[in-house]
């Protein structure tokens, strides 16, 4: 089984029945393991060259793909009901206050952000950011998953 599909499978509660969005998917490995749970879901990413690469012959009928900045989301506030980041914090470190700002803002109130890593350089930086979230008022922990393959970080939009 496929660590995407493991983690899915652990956050089937969250994604269950619910409009996701996923910021900085790639090659959308997370998003394809979660379209078995969720209702809906928007894979973005600034290039999806990656995953056009994939060149996938049947992709499920409840994802979306659209190239997007995750720091400058055309996307309408309070939208999702979750958001979420997979092993993509690496390359997000410098605009990290950008792409809270934004994926706070398409998030609906009382809904989630989940952070997700699995790579050893990511887990340092969502340590970091566990730290940072206690500076915004709107934004609140929920939860943190630390299991042994990988670690989440479940944040709750207290006010859009
Ligand atoms: C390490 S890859 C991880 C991708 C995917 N989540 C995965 O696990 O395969 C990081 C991704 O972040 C994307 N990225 C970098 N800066 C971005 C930005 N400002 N907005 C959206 N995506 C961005 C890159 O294009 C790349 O696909």
């Amino acid at each position: 089984m496929k660590i995407t599909d493991n983690i899915s499978m652990d956050l089937e509660a969250y994604l269950n029945d619910k409009k996701v969005l996923e910021i900085a998917c790639g090659d959308s490995e997370f998003s394809l393991s979660a379209s078995k749970y969720a209702k809906q879901i928007l894979a973005t990413d600034i290039s999806l060259e990656r995953f056009k690469r994939k060149n996938l012959k049947e992709i499920p009928q409840n994802i979306e793909f659209k190239e997007m900045d995750a720091t400058d989301l055309i996307l309408d506030n309070g939208t999702f009901d979750i958001s979420i980041c997979y092993n993509a914090l690496g390359h997000l470190e410098s605009v990290l206050n950008s792409v809270l700002m934004e994926m706070s803002r398409v998030t609906k109130e009382n809904g989630y952000l989940l952070f997700i890593v699995s790579w050893k350089m990511d887990k340092r930086i969502l340590l970091d950011l566990k730290e940072m979230i206690n500076e915004y008022a709107h934004l609140k922990i929920n939860g943190y998953m630390g299991k042994n393959r990988y670690k989440v970080l479940i944040i709750k939009n207290i006010k859009v």
